[in-house]
């Protein structure tokens, strides 16, 4: 199988926030952004991998700011990473506000997603051709963020998993909760 490069899956989408999208604070509803990203990353994968993909985790999510309806919101996307059936896509969002030309990067987040073959078993996807420096760089941020991953989810079979009730209730002793089990 032939490597692809960065660029060949690189690609943009960008969306007006209509008033349809509006959460009862008048503000752009979360979900509406998730899908985005979820479509952006999907296109992105299937581009770089020539198979259905589907969508596996994701990480870096933060809506720190609200988005306002009337904002023209962009998402890059592109293949950061590669294992051998998941690829991590690196999606970066940005919000410009059309009368005034005021940009913001709003947030810059994580799709680990997988291909499937016509089985629905996950199949190996083109090896990356890194052409670029800065794409190295993402690559190697990318392995630390799926090795990390593993380790969390490792850690918390560890270390909750493995807790009786009592220790449980040990840990949470000092947090704000009523335990009535
Ligand atoms: C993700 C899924 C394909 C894993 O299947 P599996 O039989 O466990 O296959 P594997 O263990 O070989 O994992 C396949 C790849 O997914 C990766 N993966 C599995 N779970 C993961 C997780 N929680 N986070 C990140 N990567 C994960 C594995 O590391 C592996 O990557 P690699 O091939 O690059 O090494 C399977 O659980 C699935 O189909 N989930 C549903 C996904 C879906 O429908 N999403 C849409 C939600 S509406």
């Amino acid at each position: 199988m032939e490597g692809k490069t960065v660029k060949s899956s690189q690609t943009t989408i960008t969306e007006l926030m209509i008033p349809s999208y509006a959460n009862f604070g008048g503000k752009v509803h979360g979900g509406i952004l998730l899908g985005l990203m979820d479509k952006v990353a999907y296109v992105v994968a299937s581009k770089h991998s020539g198979d259905y993909c589907v969508t596996v985790s994701v990480d870096g999510v933060e809506f720190k700011e609200p988005v306002e309806v009337g904002d023209l919101i962009s998402l890059a996307a592109s293949v950061n990473y590669v294992g051998n059936s998941s690829m991590i896509i690196g999606i970066r969002i940005t919000s410009l506000k059309p009368k005034t030309g005021e940009e913001k990067h709003t947030n810059s987040c994580y799709f680990t997603m997988v291909a499937k073959d016509e089985e629905g078993h996950p199949t190996q996807v083109p090896e990356l051709i890194l052409e670029e420096e800065i794409e190295v760089r993402r690559f190697c941020d990318a392995k630390k963020l799926r090795a990390l991953r593993f380790e969390i989810k490792k850690m918390l079979n560890i270390e909750v998993k493995g807790l009786t009730f009592e220790e449980m209730k040990t840990m949470v002793a000092e947090n704000r909760c009523i335990i009535k089990a």
